[in-house]
């Protein structure tokens, strides 16, 4: 199990939905200091209010385009040796239908960046947020990781082709890599706005009273309310490592 107490800890998309209730548990943590990088596409430096009232000034925020190579070296470099990185930085689903190219390429490119800079031994432990639409449409429930990643959208195809790159630094380089892939999520901090997901567009179509009939859907999604209990399993995830994956 990996220490967070005065470890050093970087979130990519820490200023996002997921990413900032990581931040906010991870604070709780006792860290030495917590550094999330995002660019401010979804994410909202008010998501990050209750992890800065925890921790003031260990808490840095950079706002840095992860897909900079040069950039990002630079930030980590500055920083000094880091214990772990989350990797939670994405362009939402809804992007994926209009601008493919975009949605893949900001998956990939931020994931190559990071296990490069682990190859570089910048930092030790890489955390990645993947996402159970690496998987596609269900061929049998429930879906566990044996399931065979058939994805259908480009968002998917690139959650799908990080997975397969974080898997090929561990067996190549042996990096120390993690994945996770959740199902949806719903809670607080979540985008209600543009490109906003269906479940909070839903619950918020279902509390102005305009779609009762949507009510149908909680029997065929699998929906973590994550500020309760998506970020204990997380924390129990980190015992994990690329190994427990594959076995
Ligand atoms: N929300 C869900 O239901 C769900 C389900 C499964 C998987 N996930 C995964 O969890 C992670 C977090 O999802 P979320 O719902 O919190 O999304 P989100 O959009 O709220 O957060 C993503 C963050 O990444 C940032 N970002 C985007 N491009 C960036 C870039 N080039 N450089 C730096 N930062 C950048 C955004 O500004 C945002 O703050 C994602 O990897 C997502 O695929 C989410």
């Amino acid at each position: 199990m990996i220490s967070l107490e005065d470890s050093k800890i970087v979130v990519v998309g820490g200023a996002g939905f997921i990413g900032s209730w990581v931040v906010s548990k991870l604070a709780k943590k006792r860290p030495e200091k917590i550094i999330v990088i995002d660019n401010f596409f979804l994410g909202r430096e008010e998501n990050l209010k209750e992890a800065k009232q925890l921790i003031g000034d260990r808490l840095k925020i950079h706002k840095c385009d992860a897909m900079d190579y040069d950039l990002l070296r630079d930030l980590l470099c500055k920083e000094g040796q880091i214990d772990v990185i989350f990797n939670l930085a994405v362009k939402p689903l809804l992007v994926s239908f209009h601008d493919p190219v975009d949605a893949f390429e900001t998956s990939v490119k931020i994931a190559m960046n990071l296990l490069e800079l682990q190859r570089e031994e910048l930092f030790q432990t890489l955390i990645h947020f993947s996402s159970s639409e690496a998987y596609g449409t269900a061929e049998y429930v429930p879906m566990d990781e044996r399931h065979p990643l058939k994805p259908t959208t480009a968002y998917g195809a690139g959650k799908a082709a990080v997975d397969h790159l974080m898997i090929s630094y561990y067996l190549c380089y042996g990096s120390d890599v993690a994945i996770i892939r959740p199902f949806n999520n719903f809670g607080p901090r979540q985008n209600t706005k543009e490109y906003a997901g269906v479940v909070p567009t839903t619950i918020l179509k279902i509390m102005k009273g305009e779609a009762r009939s949507y009510l149908a859907m909680e029997n065929r999604l699998e929906i973590t309310c994550t500020s309760k209990i998506q970020l204990k399993l997380l924390l129990r995830s980190m015992k994990l490592n690329i190994r427990a994956v594959r076995s």
